[in-house]
């Protein structure tokens, strides 16, 4: 049987958490629009209590991008009523909002970080979600730092939040710390207790990549019963990042008879989501990269090149094309006028632009296209880039 495995998407809240990678708010809602074209079930759009600028993108991209049923905006909250307001007033003009809370379950959080015990923690934990529930039907709860926490107490703590009305439970690996068979045996004993409990819950896991294992401990967890994963574009996040979404939805494509799960992921917008939030973020995509990376279809020794001539699955296991390089590349010039300078656009994830924004961006191609001669699709993420910044 193949199950559905939901895709939650960090990249505007985990992801902006990188040094030097925040977005103004144009930006934001360019890349929540592609991650709706990627069909991601739902987008953390951001932290909102945090600052001004983060309620108001949050509330932005829940208005413009959360506009119809098939895309969840969720933003997330300490567990304190300040920050559940902040959600409430920004995520509430989604079609379809959710409330995220995160709150410690490991001895080093409750006792060292909070200096409390557990059961103020987890009373805390249940107040959260309790008040969160007055305002809306969907809450999840992370359980952080789940991975170094004591089995009994965490089960206890998410027993507690679920009879409380937390719709989906998130076990987060916080300092990327699990390996993967010890993970998915976490995630095999929690699902068991869970589904006993309440089997309309969802299982989640957010797991960071501080051993390089953020990818191989999702995979764990589901083929170990978790119902929904969280990640982001081209691994970014806390440190040394989180789950790379491309990696695992294309290990699920590509082995799922190992792991006997799809996704909604469409994935041929990956390359174009990929390069939209690389560009916008300054954070270039090493170039060996699994799946994203510009040598991840790249052949280069003459025994690879022959082989594949002769035939292709001798040393390629996806084809490009199902991740989105099969476009052919237009080269513009200062003759391609509107049109092709507009689809163009439009086919790298620039889809939010008013015209006045167009009109601006245009001109700002003439001026390149006139000194340049050739304008490639790099060039024009440059244009764009350049263009929000003058206009933040
Ligand atoms: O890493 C973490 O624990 C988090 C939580 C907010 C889910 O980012
Ligand atoms: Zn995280």
């Amino acid at each position: 049987m193949t199950r559905k495995i939901w895709v939650f998407d960090t990249t505007l809240r985990d992801g902006e958490q990188v040094p030097g990678a925040k977005l103004n708010l144009y930006e934001k809602l360019e890349v929540a629009q592609q991650l709706k074209k990627l069909k991601v079930d739902i987008i953390e759009a951001g932290f909102p209590a945090s600052s001004a600028g983060d309620f108001n993108a949050v509330k932005e991209i829940a208005m413009k991008v959360g506009n119809t049923e098939d895309t969840i905006i969720t933003a997330l909250a300490r567990a304190v009523k300040a920050d559940i307001d902040a959600v409430y007033n920004s995520v509430k003009y989604a079609e379809k909002p959710l409330i995220h809370i995160v709150l410690g379950t490991s001895d080093i959080h409750v006792e060292k970080k909070f200096g409390k015990s557990k059961t103020q923690i987890l009373d805390i934990g249940v107040d959260a979600v309790k008040y969160a529930k007055t305002f809306l039907p969907d809450v999840q709860y992370s359980t952080e730092d789940a991975s170094r926490s004591d089995f009994e107490y965490l089960w206890a703590t998410i027993k507690a939040v679920v009879k409380a009305g937390a719709t989906i439970i998130n076990v987060p690996d916080t300092v990327g710390y699990a390996e993967p068979e010890e993970f998915g045996e976490l995630i095999f004993k929690l699902n068991d207790r869970l589904k006993n409990v309440n089997d309309k819950v969802l299982l989640s896991v957010h797991c960071h990549n501080d051993l390089g294992m953020a990818t191989a401990n999702t995979l764990a967890a589901i083929k170990n019963g978790a119902d929904k994963v969280e990640c982001t574009i081209n691994g970014i996040g806390e440190r040394a990042g989180n789950a790379a979404l491309e990696e695992v939805v294309m290990a699920i494509n590509t082995r799922s008879s190992v792991y006997k799960a799809c996704t909604n992921i469409n994935t041929k917008e990956i390359m174009n989501t990929s390069r939209l939030v690389s560009s916008f973020m300054g954070l270039d995509v090493q170039v060996n990269k699994a799946i994203t990376g510009d040598n991840a279809f790249a052949h280069s020794s003459g025994i690879h090149q022959d082989g594949l001539l002769k035939s292709r699955d001798a040393y390629e296991i996806i084809s490009p094309i199902e991740v989105g390089l099969d476009d052919m590349e237009l080269v513009l010039t200062a003759r391609s006028g509107r049109h092709a300078v507009k689809n163009a656009l439009e086919k790298l994830g620039f889809n939010q632009l008013t015209d006045t924004q167009f009109e601006g961006i245009f001109e700002d191609f003439l001026e390149l296209a006139d000194a340049k001669k050739e304008v490639y699709n790099h060039d024009l993420y440059v244009i764009v880039e350049n263009y929000y910044a003058k206009h933040d």
